[in-house]
Formats: C-alpha cells, structure tokens, sequence
C-alpha cells in the first residue's frame, strides 16, 4: 500500500480490511472495506485528517504511508476527527503516546468522546461551525454535519484545492484498486454501485433526513474533489455523486425503485409452497423482484435490495406464538434503517392459533406500510390461497408501478 498524491501536498493514506472481517461486527465485508485517511501539508503545519483503526495494523500501514511522503509522526500538528467511530480513530490512541502536542480539531459533541473513548483531554480545540484553520498555503474549513454518521460527524474542506473530506458520507465497502471513481471498469463501477448502495443502506439510511440537510448545506462548496473515508474518491462528475447519494436518501420514505423485494423462510416447506404463486403474481405486471431466504441470506444484502425497493413481500410461519424469529430479524433490522412508506403483503402458515401476523401488523404500522393483503393459512395452503397469493402480488406489483409513475 502506497500514499495516493491527490494535489500538491495531499495524500491519501490507507488500510485494507479484509473479506473475513465484519464491519460494526455485524455487517459482512465479502469485498473487503478501504478506511482513509489524509494528510495535507501546509507551507507551516500539518494536518491529518481522520484516522484509521487499528483493525489488522492499520496504524502501522498508516505511519509507514506516512513516512514515504516525508512525514512522520512527531510532524503532525493536527488531527482533526471528522467522526469519532473507532473505524477511523481507533490507532489515534498509540498515535497519540507517539505525538502529545498534535491538536486535536473535533465538534463539541465529540469532544467527551475523544475524552471517554481515548481517555484524552487535553491539546483539543473544539470548532465553530465554518472555523477555518490556516496551514499556511492550505486552509481547512470545516462544516458541522452531525448525524452522518453520529451525532458529533463533521467534514472537512480546503479550501484551495477544493477536496471535501467526507468521512462516512459517500463511503461504501469493497477494496478496488483504483483510487478514483472514474478508473473503474465496467464491471468495477457496477460492484462500487452495490457496494456503495449496502454501505448506504447498512450504516447511513437510518439518517437520511440528516443526509439530506447536510448535502443542502454542502453544496454550494466549489468542490472539486470528493474524498471520503472509505471506498473510492471522485474527481470528476461530482454532481452525479450528489444527485446518486440524495436518491439514496429519498428513498427512505419511498417510493424508490420500480422493484419488489421478497423474502421468504419456511421450516417445513407451507409457506414455501406459496412461492411460485407470488412469484407469478409479481411476473404477470412485469415488475422486477429480488428474492431472499432467510436466515440463509444475511439482512446486510435484504436491506440493500429492500432499501431501493417500493414493494415487499414477506413469507413466513409462526414460531412459539410469534413471527419466525430469523424473519424478526429482518424487520428489526428494516425498522430501525427506516425502510418507511412501502407497498407490502404478506403470506404464511400456521400450526394451531398463528401469532406471526400480530407481529408483522406492529412493523406495518410503525414503517406506515400500506400493506395489500396477507394470505395466511392453517398448515398447507388450498387453492384458493394459491390464487390469492397470486393476485395479491400482482396487485401489489400494479400499485409500486402506480406509485413509482406518478
Ligand atoms: C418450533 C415450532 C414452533 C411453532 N410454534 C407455533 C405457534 O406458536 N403457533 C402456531 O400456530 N404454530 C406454530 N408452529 C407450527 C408452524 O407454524 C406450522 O408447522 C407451519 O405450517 C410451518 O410453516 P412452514 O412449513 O412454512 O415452516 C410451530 C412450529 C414449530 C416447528
Ligand atoms: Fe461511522
Ligand atoms: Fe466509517
């Protein structure tokens, strides 16, 4: 790994994380993850931007980037912490045994962060919302943005190269090989899509509104650059990142795309034996449908397709009185990345008094999801609920087409 100059005395330095790991300890990383971190060298002073973790010797790939670019540890006058989650500031705390005079540039709601997560109090200068702080010939403005990711999130923008460091915002997982967005192949760019929209949909969805408010206030910035803290950089097309990111956000309140997402579970194979009947029935309107069975398919990816989805179908049984647990899951894990305002129906069976559906109405009505119908039976389905699961799915399918075209 070698830094990536990006203008005259900036650099990107960098750790790969690898494919086995899981990010928050939970999401899987089957591409790996890039963290980043910056250093601009000012004519006078200085500055690190973000940090790195100290997941498989981050802090060391960092300190020899560093060295390679003439800077080392005793050099830093700054660090400035965009976002305090350990993924960017977790080798700070070795840094900091190596450099106690390096100023640390924060948010005041970071501030009793870098106290308890750090156990550092000192040498830290809390900014004003615009401060700007002078290197010499560079100058690094820094704009409040909380909530992208935590409460106490800020970014970072020089202003004489026009970069925005980003930190999370335009993050996504995977490990490419090309600095910039526009290097990539064909096929490089469609993983980065799916990878940036899992990143999205996984860690930042649940602060949409925030996204919102923070590309409003962003974008009037003469940014040529943007640089954020994990995955790839832009450099080019810069307003097709911001019209990508503030569509990922609408759709947290829908609609969103065009498609359905199905996802089914079944112990004994009668809520399966529903399957092809909504299959069919979503078909019959031409709508496209991404299909998952839990728990074989982890809720990361069922967020990512639920996330980009105006239509959701769940297929599930009861278990104990209550919904199939691994289903639960992953309307927990909907619920709490706002997955809102979705066309939905359900189907499922039952043994003896069901409880799955009590459930699923308390996710239909907190999400507001306008739910079409539920095709619930009592051990295997008859034809009849083979008939309703089709026009149920064909009707849902009718009303996402509805909704996307007007
Ligand atoms: C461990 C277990 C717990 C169950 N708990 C309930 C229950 O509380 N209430 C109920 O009506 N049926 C219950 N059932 C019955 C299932 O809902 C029923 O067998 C259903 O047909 C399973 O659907 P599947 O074939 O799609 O897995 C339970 C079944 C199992 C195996
Ligand atoms: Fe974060
Ligand atoms: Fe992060």
């Amino acid at each position: 790994m070698h830094p990536d100059q990006l203008a005259k005395n900036i650099w990107r330095v960098h750790t790969r994380i690898g494919t086995h790991d899981l990010f928050e300890g939970i999401w899987p990383l089957p591409e790996g993850v890039l963290i980043n971190a910056y250093v601009v060298k000012g004519s006078r002073k200085t500055a690190l931007i973000d940090f790195v973790c100290d997941w498989e010797n981050g802090e060391s790939d960092l300190t020899g980037q560093m060295e390679e670019i003439g800077v080392k540890v005793a050099d830093v006058d700054y660090v400035v912490i965009n976002h305090m989650e350990p993924d960017h500031t977790g080798a700070l705390v070795d840094f900091r045994k190596k450099n106690k005079t390096a100023q640390i540039y924060c948010t005041k709601k970071a501030e009793p962060l870098v106290h308890h997560f750090l156990r550092v109090t000192d040498n830290i200068h809390v900014i004003e919302d615009g401060e700007e702080l002078d290197l010499g010939d560079r100058t690094l403005v820094f704009y409040e943005t909380p909530n992208i990711h935590w409460p106490e999130t800020m970014m970072t923008f020089e202003r004489e190269s026009g970069i925005l460091f980003s930190c999370d915002a335009f993050g996504s997982f995977g490990l490419f090989d090309h600095t910039f967005e526009d290097e990539l192949s064909e096929d490089e760019r469609e993983l980065y899509r799916q990878e940036g929209e899992r990143y999205y949909s996984n860690i930042v969805s649940t602060f949409s509104t925030f996204v919102q408010k923070g590309l409003a206030k962003l974008a009037p910035l003469p940014i040529t650059m943007v640089a954020p803290s994990h995955g790839v950089l832009w450099r080019k097309d810069i307003e097709r990142l911001f019209s990508w990111y503030g569509k990922l956000a609408r759709y947290m309140n829908g609609p969103a795309e065009e498609e359905i997402t199905l996802v089914w579970s079944s112990m004994y194979g009668n809520t399966e034996s529903l399957l092809e009947s909504v299959k069919a029935g979503v078909a019959s309107e031409g709508v496209k449908l991404h299909i998952f069975r839990v728990p074989q398919t982890h809720a990361s990816f069922i967020l990512e397709y639920a996330w980009r989805s105006s239509g959701l179908i769940f297929g599930m049984p009861t278990y104990e009185y209550k919904m199939f647990p691994p289903m639960y899951h992953v309307l927990d894990i909907l619920e709490r990345s706002r997955v809102n305002k979705r066309k939905v129906m359900r189907f499922g069976s039952f043994g003896w008094s069901g409880g799955a559906q009590k459930q699923f109405d308390q996710f239909v009505e907190t999400l507001k999801w306008d739910c079409v119908g539920t095709v619930e039976f009592q051990g295997a389905p008859t034809e009849e609920d083979q008939k309703k699961a089709f026009e149920y799915a064909a009707e849902l399918a009718r009303q996402v087409k509805a909704e996307v075209r007007t």
